[in-house]
C-alpha cells in the first residue's frame, strides 16, 4: 500500500496522485425495501426524486437529490448485488457506494492505472445511467465501495431528468479518451428526435406549509448538503492508509473516545467528510451490531432549520438518541442522530467547521460544546455561513 514519490501533472499542478477529490457528490446504500427508503428520502427528508431504475417490471434503485446533481442520496436493492459484493454486503457492507467528484475524465481514467499498479480491488470502471456520469470504482480494505466520477447530469429549472431515450453511450468496462462534450450529445439526441423534456418529474403532492426564510415549502428545513460518512472498519489504522495514502483524503483529526482511536479525514474545507470508527466502538454506542455503516450526514441550511428539523421529524416518527459522545461529531457543535431503517443512524447538523490554508482545524478546547438545553439563537462564529451555499431556490 506505499505510495510512490512519483508526481503527475493534474491541470497543470503536480499532485502525489493523477487525480483529486474534490467533494463527496453523492452516496447509495443498499436498501431491501425501496419504498420505504423513497418515502424517508423524499416523503420525510425532502431529497427530490429524480429517477428510479426498473428491471423485469421491479424497481431496482431510487435515485434522489437535494441540489442540482442528478443523485446525492441513491437506495439500490439489496437483491442487485452480485460477487464479491453481495458477499460483504451480507458481512454488513450496507454502502453501496461512497463517491467523491473529480476535476475531469482524465483523472478518472488515470486513476484506473494509479489503483491497478498500487493492487487495488477495482470494481468497475464505465459510465452509468441515469446520471451520465463516468466512474471508476474501487474497493477498501472492508469492501465499501468508493468511487470517483466526472460530469454528473445536471438538473435546472423545470426539474426534468434526462429522458431514458436519450441515455447514450453507457460503458461497461474501460474506455478511450478523448470523449465527445455533453452538449454534442444533447444535440444528437435531439436531431434524432429525442423529445428532450420528456423526462421524469417527480409529482408534488405534499402542500406547502411551512414559510422558510420567506418562502413556503413542504417541511420547515431544507437539506443543502450531505456527508459525512461515518464508518465502522475492522482496522481503523489500515483503513486510514487506504483514504490519505491512496485515495487522497486529508487528516484533520483523530479522537480518542473510550479507549478507541477514531479518525475524521476531508477532501475539500469541511472539517471531515469521511469518519473511521473501530468495530469494537459499536457495541458501546449501543447500535446495530452487524452494520459496517455509523451514519449518514444530512446538514441543514441554518441552525433554526435544524431546531425545526427535529420536531418536524420526531412528528414523521424518526427516533432521535442523544448517546453519541461529542467528540465523535468534531467539527459540528450541534447535531441530532436519528435512528435509520437499517439501524444506522442519521446524523443532522446545521454548519460544519472550515479548514484553511494551513490545514488545520479549530483547537478542541476552543470549539463551541452543545448544551443539554439547545439555545433559540447562536453566537457567530468566525466559519459562519463561510462555507459554499446551495445555488438555486430551496424548493
Ligand atoms: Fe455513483
Amino acid at each position: 500500500m506505499n505510495s510512490t514519490s512519483r508526481m503527475y501533472d493534474v491541470g497543470g499542478v503536480l499532485l502525489p496522485r493523477p487525480f483529486k477529490a474534490r467533494r463527496l457528490g453523492h452516496f447509495a446504500l443498499w436498501h431491501t425495501d425501496l419504498d420505504m427508503a423513497r418515502r424517508l428520502y423524499v416523503d420525510v427528508l425532502g431529497f427530490r426524486h429524480t429517477d428510479t431504475v426498473v428491471r423485469d417490471g421491479k424497481p431496482v434503485a431510487v435515485f434522489t437529490s437535494h441540489g442540482t446533481d442528478h443523485h446525492s442520496l441513491a437506495a439500490i436493492h439489496a437483491a442487485t448485488a452480485e460477487g464479491v459484493r453481495k458477499a460483504h454486503y451480507e458481512n454488513g457492507v450496507l454502502v453501496n457506494q461512497i463517491s467523491f467528484q473529480v476535476g475531469t475524465l482524465e483523472e478518472v481514467a488515470n486513476a484506473y492505472d494509479y489503483f491497478a499498479q498500487r493492487q487495488v480491488t477495482i470494481s468497475r470502471l464505465g459510465r452509468d445511467f441515469p446520471g451520465s456520469n463516468w466512474a471508476l470504482y474501487v474497493l477498501d480494505p472492508d469492501g465499501h465501495r468508493i468511487e470517483f466520477y466526472y460530469g454528473m447530469e445536471q438538473i435546472g429549472w423545470d426539474r426534468r431528468s434526462k429522458p431514458a431515450a436519450a441515455y447514450v453511450r453507457a460503458v461497461r468496462d474501460g474506455f478511450t479518451l478523448p470523449q465527445p462534450a455533453e452538449m454534442t450529445e444533447i444535440m444528437t439526441s435531439e436531431e434524432s428526435g429525442i423529445d428532450l423534456a420528456s423526462g421524469f418529474r417527480p409529482s408534488e403532492e405534499l402542500p406547502y406549509d411551512y414559510c422558510v426564510g420567506g418562502v413556503m415549502l413542504q417541511r420547515p428545513f431544507k437539506v443543502t448538503k450531505i456527508g459525512p460518512v461515518h464508518l465502522f472498519v475492522s482496522d481503523v489504522g489500515q483503513s486510514e492508509r487506504f483514504y490519505t495514502e491512496l485515495l487522497g483524503l486529508a487528516q484533520t483529526e483523530e479522537v480518542v473516545c473510550r479507549g478507541h482511536r477514531c479518525v475524521f479525514l476531508r477532501c475539500g474545507a469541511d472539517h471531515h467528510c469521511v469518519g473511521l470508527f473501530p468495530v469494537a466502538l459499536r457495541a458501546e454506542l449501543g447500535l446495530k451490531p452487524s452494520s459496517t455503516l455509523m451514519s449518514i450526514g444530512v446538514a441543514v441550511a441554518t441552525y433554526t432549520q435544524l431546531r425545526d428539523a427535529i420536531a418536524f421529524l420526531e412528528k414523521k416518527g424518526l427516533r432521535f438518541i442523544d448517546t453519541i459522545p461529542f467528540e465523535l461529531h468534531p467539527g459540528i457543535d450541534y447535531a441530532a442522530h436519528a435512528i435509520g431503517p437499517d439501524g444506522h443512524l442519521i446524523e443532522l447538523y446545521h454548519a460544519m467547521e472550515q479548514i484553511g490554508w494551513d490545514g488545520r482545524p479549530r483547537p478542541a478546547a476552543q470549539r463551541r460544546r452543545a448544551q443539554a438545553q439547545w439555545p433559540q439563537t447562536l453566537e457567530a462564529v468566525p466559519d459562519t455561513y463561510a462555507d459554499q451555499t446551495l445555488q438555486g431556490p430551496l424548493g
